[in-house]
């Protein structure tokens, strides 16, 4: 799996926080996968579009996470930005994790992060911190394997556990 890790925050763009979140993705994602892009970007639907265009279709990332932005401040437009780039929501990703982290805080339900596919490339929003990250990714990280066949084509293999 080649995976991308997109943090979008204003104050981690700024250098004022130290990005702890996409760190720790990209250290829980090492031993399953090959790092391609590690970006930091505001709050700003441009640019977190052009990184997102540029790690799937110019990196050919299987996979992007995004980190931030998914909750009900002003600012926070990453699902929106997402949706924007898109071509097939993946609700049950994002449903999955919110499912188990509400058996760990009922403020997982104000994430409002989505996930999707562009072309070949799975793109899934988590919420900003790190503790929020590390819960999300083990709801998911099982599944990513088969994910990826099946977006390649391959769907030899779906009738098994
Ligand atoms: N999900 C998990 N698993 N663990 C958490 O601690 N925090 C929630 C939620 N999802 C949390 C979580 C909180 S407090 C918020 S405000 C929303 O994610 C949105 O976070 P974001 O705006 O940083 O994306």
């Amino acid at each position: 799996m080649v995976f991308s890790v997109l943090t979008v925050s204003d104050r981690c763009s700024q250098g004022i926080y130290e990005d702890k979140s996409g760190k720790l993705l990209c250290e829980l994602l090492k031993e399953h996968g090959t790092q391609g892009e590690y970006r930091i970007v505001p709050d700003e639907i441009s640019e977190i579009t052009d990184a997102l265009k540029f790690m799937a279709d110019d990196i050919g990332s299987d996979v992007i996470f995004t980190t931030g932005g998914t909750g009900f401040a002003p600012r926070d437009i990453t699902p929106e930005a997402t949706k924007s780039v898109i071509e097939r929501e993946t609700p049950g990703i994002s449903e999955a994790i919110r499912y188990e982290s509400l058996k760990i805080t009922p403020k997982a339900m104000l994430s409002r992060a989505v996930s999707g596919i562009r072309g070949k490339t799975l793109i899934i929003n988590l919420p900003g911190s790190p503790k929020a990250v590390k819960e999300s990714l083990e709801a998911v990280l099982s599944v990513l394997p088969h994910a990826i066949e099946t977006m390649s084509g391959n769907t030899q293999s779906c009738g098994g556990n």
